[in-house]
C-alpha cells in the first residue's frame, strides 16, 4: 500500500485569468475563466483557512494580472488571518503607490515582479503592451520605498535571452534578493509559441554557463534560480517537486489542480473548492492520486535509479509531446522520442521569422500589434 501523501507546503491560487499583458509565454490555458466564473472573496477566505489547516505554509497569489482584481487587498488580509505567508506574482500593471501601500497594511509578505526585457523596446514587445516597461520601473521604485522583499522573475526566451547580463545588473539597482531565470516552459498557451520562443541550443548553453558563473561572482547579494531550456537538456526536471507532494493550484473558478497545466490532461477530472474541503481534494481525488509516487510508471522509468529523483519528469509535457500522461518525459536521454524532441527543438528555433501569438485575455477584444 503506498504510503500517505505528505500536506502541501505551498498554494498558487490562481484569483483570476485576466491581464493588461498578452505574453506569448503566457503557461494559462488556451480555455480561459470567464470574469463571472471566478471565486468570490468569501470562497477564497474559506480556502485559504482550509489551505492553513491542511499545512499550507505559502500562498502564491497569481494570475492572470492578481491585481486585476479589485478585492485583492481584502484578499491578502484574509490570507494573512489565515497566517499563510504571502507572494504576489505580479507584473505590476494595476498597482499604484496607494494600492501598494494598502497591501503593505494589509500585510503583504513578498513581490514577485515579472520582467519581460530589460528594456522598454524589448519588454514591451514581449507583453503586447506599450508603456509596461516604465509603469514597471515606477513601481519599484514605490516597492523599494515601502521596502517589500523582492524577487525578479525573468521569463527567458530566444529573443532576450542576450539580456540576461543586463536583467542581472537590474535584479540589484532594484535591490531584489533574489532573481528567477526562468527560460520558458512550453504549457497552455505557450505551446501555441515554441516556434517564435525557442532558444537555440547554442543560447541554452551560453545561459547555463552565465548562470552558473553569476552565481559565483553574486553569491551573498543576489540568489539565483534557474530554470533551464528543458527541451535541449539530458535529464527532465522534477516537476512540482513530484506530482501530489508539495504543491497544488486552485483556478480562478475553483478547480483544485496538481500542477498548473494538468487541465491539458484530458483523462483527468477536478474537484472543486465549491463542492469538497481542500483537504480531501488533497488526499482522496484521483487527480491527485493519479500520478502520486512511483506505482504508475513503465519502463525506462521503473527501473530507472532517478525514479525518486525526478520522478519521472513532467506529465503535462508527455501529454502534449507522446500523447500519453503516463509516459516519460521525453526530454529524458532514455526516452524513445528523446532524439526526436531534441531535433524538434532545433527546428523551432530555426524559425527565426516565426510572429508571436499573443495571449488574449478574457475580456480583451483584439491581439495587440508587434
Ligand atoms: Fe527520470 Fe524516468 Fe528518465 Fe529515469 S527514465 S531519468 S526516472 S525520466
Ligand atoms: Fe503538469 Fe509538469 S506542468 S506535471
Amino acid at each position: 500500500m503506498q504510503a500517505k501523501a505528505p500536506p502541501p507546503i505551498a498554494m498558487l491560487a490562481e484569483l483570476t485569468h485576466r491581464c493588461p499583458l498578452s505574453c506569448p509565454y503566457c503557461s494559462n490555458p488556451v480555455e480561459m475563466a470567464k470574469l463571472d466564473s471566478e471565486l468570490d472573496t468569501e470562497t477564497w477566505t474559506r480556502v485559504f483557512q482550509e489551505a492553513a489547516a491542511l499545512g499550507v505554509l505559502q500562498l502564491h497569489l497569481s494570475g492572470g494580472e492578481p491585481a486585476s482584481r479589485r478585492d485583492l487587498v481584502a484578499l491578502v488580509k484574509s490570507a494573512r488571518e489565515a497566517g499563510l505567508y504571502t507572494n504576489l506574482i505580479t507584473s505590476a500593471i494595476g498597482l499604484s503607490e496607494r494600492r501598494l501601500n494598502d497591501l503593505d497594511e494589509a500585510g503583504l509578505d513578498h513581490i514577485q515582479l515579472s520582467l519581460q526585457g530589460t528594456d522598454a523596446v524589448m519588454a514591451d514587445k514581449v507583453g503586447g503592451y506599450r508603456g509596461g516597461f516604465d509603469r514597471k520601473m515606477k513601481t519599484v521604485e514605490w516597492i523599494k520605498q515601502i521596502g517589500f522583499p523582492l524577487t525578479l522573475n525573468f521569463v527567458l526566451h530566444r529573443h532576450n535571452a542576450h539580456q540576461l547580463p543586463r536583467a542581472l545588473e537590474l535584479a540589484q539597482e532594484m535591490g531584489a534578493r533574489r532573481i528567477e531565470v526562468a527560460t520558458v516552459q512550453f504549457h497552455g498557451w505557450a505551446l501555441k509559441n515554441r516556434d517564435a520562443l525557442m532558444p537555440t541550443r547554442e543560447q541554452a548553453q551560453q545561459v547555463t554557463q552565465l548562470v552558473t558563473e553569476a552565481r559565483k561572482i553574486l553569491k551573498g547579494q543576489l540568489v539565483i534560480d534557474y530554470v533551464p531550456a528543458d527541451y535541449h537538456d539530458d535529464y527532465p526536471k522534477r516537476c512540482m517537486g513530484g506530482w501530489g507532494t508539495t504543491g497544488l493550484n486552485v483556478t480562478p473558478d475553483g478547480q483544485v489542480l496538481p500542477c498548473h497545466a494538468a487541465q491539458s490532461i484530458p483523462h483527468l477530472t477536478f474537484d472543486r473548492v465549491q463542492d469538497k474541503p481542500l483537504a480531501d481534494i488533497w488526499y482522496n481525488s484521483s487527480a491527485f492520486n493519479a500520478y502520486r509516487g512511483t506505482g504508475w510508471m513503465s519502463d525506462p522509468c521503473k527501473s530507472c535509479e532517478r525514479k525518486t529523483i525526478d520522478f519521472g519528469g513532467c506529465r503535462c509535457q508527455a501529454m502534449a509531446i507522446v500523447g500519453d500522461a503516463s509516459a516519460t518525459d521525453p526530454v529524458c536521454i532514455k526516452s524513445p522520442l528523446h532524439r526526436a524532441l531534441q531535433d524538434q527543438a532545433n527546428e523551432h528555433a530555426a524559425n527565426s521569422d516565426a510572429p508571436f501569438f499573443y495571449r488574449i485575455s478574457p475580456g480583451k477584444a483584439t491581439e495587440p500589434a508587434e
